[in-house]
């Protein structure tokens, strides 16, 4: 039987890569939605090859094939799929998240900051509905596979790897000059924007460590982040009696994707290369330079800090990062205004969904504020 299968950030970097993988295998899945945010050109294509029942975009334009909704809302009142890929960028895949796990779904997430701002909470959420949370993440589907079938309380560590972006061999002295071309020429992965900066500042790193607290509900202090140039392993966990397991791929989205579409089973893809161990010549790893930590040193100190420090550096950041994109804010100066808007922000207030979106909300404001 087809599966029915969302794809919400459909028009994304993981959102095509998701279609390309379903494209392979038509036979196995029905597209019920796919959506987009201003892209629609990309959009209607997409509407056109694939015929989904519904899309949702910013615009009102209708196209030939399927119906267009206004809303998540209207999406999950209207859309019945088995899967929901949630492949948004940004904060603006939070609520999505919660409302398709508050309706017990089966959600394959890419969308990283919904689990860092409050993944305690809609991983409750899942486990009180009957949902399911699949992690598309590369490290996150890493880890998972090495300990999903584990005793969680044999497990001593948990390992995520970084390439260490784009900017990995700058001197510290050129970082005040340096360019959105320069952040964005990442070494090993393809990915959005967003994410592309927020690896060369390791902010992504700090977002991934808080992920992996809150999905495999583990201590911070368990879980250790290590530098790996190459990309090719993307997770370990390490037990009790000295065993580690860990998972290994090229740096490909499409590996973990295809992982969560057929997820309980292995399907191939010849859309994926398989490792040539013996082309490669080394497996390295590294300690960063301190002086480049900064951003590193700054979000891990954020998040031993309070429970809202997560949204509060989730928001913050896509402020930042987005004004540096628009050429607005140096690169070294997103972290300068970051840390002065936290200096005086309130945290004093209850933990909860409510207030995790009014963190998001004001830091972005504020941190946009401080820039302009
Ligand atoms: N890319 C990767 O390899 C990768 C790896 C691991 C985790 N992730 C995580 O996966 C998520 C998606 O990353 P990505 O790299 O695929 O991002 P991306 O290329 O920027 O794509 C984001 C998707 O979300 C849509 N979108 C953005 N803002 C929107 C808005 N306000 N309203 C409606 N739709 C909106 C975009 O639509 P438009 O095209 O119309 O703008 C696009 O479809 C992020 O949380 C990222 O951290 C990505």
């Amino acid at each position: 039987m087809k599966r029915k299968i969302s794809i919400l950030g459909s028009t994304g970097s993981v959102g095509t890569q998701c279609l390309d993988l379903i494209e392979e295998n038509l036979k196995d899945f029905e597209l019920i939605t796919i959506t987009a945010g201003i892209n629609e050109k990309k959009l209607e294509e997409q509407v056109n090859k694939f015929k989904p029942k519904y899309y949702y975009s910013k615009s009102d334009l209708n196209y030939s094939y399927g119906k267009r909704l206004n809303n998540y809302q209207d999406i999950l009142k209207f859309d019945d799929s088995d899967l929901i890929v949630i492949a948004l960028s940004g904060v603006e895949g939070i609520d999505p998240t919660i409302f398709s796990l508050e309706q017990g779904r089966k959600v394959l997430l890419a969308n990283k900051e919904s689990l860092v701002v409050g993944g305690d909470i809609i991983v409750e959420l899942s486990k009180d509905n009957g949902g399911e949370i699949i992690p598309l993440d590369s490290e996150h589907s890493a880890i998972w596979q090495c300990i999903k079938n584990e005793d969680y309380g044999s497990i001593d560590r948990v390992i995520l790897t970084a390439s260490g972006g784009a900017l990995r061999d700058r001197a510290t002295e050129e970082l005040k000059k340096i360019t959105v071309d320069d952040v964005l020429a990442h070494p090993t992965w393809k990915m959005g924007k967003k994410i592309t900066v927020d690896s060369s500042t390791l902010i992504n790193k700090v977002f991934e460590v808080q992920e992996a607290s809150n999905l495999f509900s583990l201590p911070l202090d368990k879980i250790e982040v290590l530098f790996h140039r190459q990309s090719l392993i993307h997770g370990l966990a390490e037990f009790n009696d000295g065993n580690i397991l860990a998972v290994l791929s090229y740096p490909d989205m499409k590996i973990p994707i295809l992982y969560g579409l057929y997820y309980p089973e292995r399907k191939s893809s010849s859309k994926i290369e398989k490792i040539d161990f013996r082309s490669i010549e080394s497996l390295s790893f590294e300690s960063f330079p301190e002086e480049k930590l900064g951003w590193f040193n700054f979000g891990m100190q954020l998040l031993n800090s309070s429970k809202l420090a997560p949204s509060f550096l989730v928001g913050s950041d896509q402020a930042a990062v987005e004004m540096f994109l628009e050429g607005k804010v140096s690169y070294t100066g997103m972290l300068d205004a970051m840390k002065r808007v936290y200096e005086r922000f309130d945290f004093s207030v209850e933990y909860n969904l409510e207030t995790i979106k009014e963190t998001v909300q004001r830091s972005y404001i504020m941190t946009l504020k401080e820039i302009e």
